[in-house]
């Protein structure tokens, strides 16, 4: 665990500090119709979203350990969610600094306040604050979203961000939301879906016609090839959950649990998403796919990346 950096400063305000500010964010969330903290469902997610219903060893589980997997890959999902949109909000200050106009200020000052809103959202769902010691997980994917808004110039930006990233959160808020069990849970998430689509639109309307310059278009691959590495890597959290409740696991019984998870079509699925909000940069695409990097991992494969320790990070589900 460390502090995360976004733009250079550190996110986490000494204690008392934060709890001076509690009561305005309370006060201005209420404002915005902010729904009070709702209960938390013990297992927002049935089996089945996560493809455990057909993972032998989780099937043999007692019902107590079958539960306990269950909460940590729901967790998992929530967790990254926060954080996520907590890096949304340091994107967003980014983007309304470096804006050209009246329009597109406002455009990213109202992102900044709906990131802003999502995040005590998801965050209400988790029970606490992931981050309530000032500290986020040493995450791959974070990391490196936290290193590219860091970094990125404003047209890479908008087109990593907002036309990629939030357009495959319109896919992945879409899919959790059909998914929970939870309908206040439901309701959250299908809100959030609505609002990312308005940002994917303003990240297109941002880039326009003229799309990426050369050089934009290399920031933007030094930050999507590592992306989709993490991604063909298959659903790594959720083995890790089986392995710490249920295992340890060896690496034949890894496989068969990626080969199970039915890993290669729901990756393949997630990627072919990707290259499809990818498509505005063509060249890109282009050069992603001669490097293979739009296929997944077979189930082996994924079995091996789980056994080095190496997790990629992003599973993204
Ligand atoms: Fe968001
Ligand atoms: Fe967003």
């Amino acid at each position: 665990m460390r502090h995360l950096r976004v733009n250079g400063q550190l996110e986490a305000p000494p204690l008392p500090m934060a709890h001076r500010l509690r009561p305005i964010v309370a006060t201005a969330l209420a404002r915005d119709g902010h729904a009070p903290t709702p209960s938390v469902a013990a297992a927002p997610w049935p089996a089945s979203h996560f493809g455990l219903d057909k993972v032998t060893v989780y099937l043999a589980a007692t019902p107590a350990r079958r539960r306990r997997v269950l909460a940590g890959c729901a967790a998992d999902v929530l967790t990254e969610a926060f954080f996520v949109e907590k890096l949304g909000i340091g994107f967003a200050a980014k983007m309304t600094l470096l804006s050209l106009t009246s329009d597109e200020r406002t455009v990213y000052a109202l992102l900044g306040a709906d990131e802003a809103r999502h995040m005590a959202a998801v965050a209400a769902h988790l029970g606490e604050r992931p981050d309530a010691a000032g500290t986020a997980p040493e995450d791959p994917f974070l990391t490196l979203l936290a290193r590219a808004i860091d970094t990125g110039r404003r047209t890479t930006l908008a087109f990593l961000v907002q036309v990629v990233l939030e357009g495959w959160g319109i896919v992945h808020y879409c899919r959790l939301s059909r998914g929970a069990v939870d309908p206040a849970l439901r309701a959250t998430l299908a809100g959030i879906v609505k609002d990312e689509a308005l940002h994917h639109g303003g990240g297109l309307a941002v880039l326009g016609r003229d799309g990426l310059s050369p050089a934009d278009r290399r920031a933007a691959e030094a930050a999507v090839v590592p992306l989709l590495a993490m991604i063909r890597v298959g659903p790594q959290r959720v083995v890790a959950r089986l392995d710490e409740t249920l295992g340890p696991l060896g690496r034949r019984e890894r496989t068969q649990v990626f080969a199970e998870l039915d890993t290669e079509r729901r990756t393949g699925e997630q990627l072919a998403v990707l290259r499809g909000f990818l498509g505005r940069a063509p060249a890109l695409v282009a050069r992603l796919e001669r490097l293979g990097l739009f296929l997944p991992l077979s189930p082996a494969q994924c079995a091996t990346v789980a056994d080095d320790g190496s997790r990629a990070g992003g599973d993204l589900r």
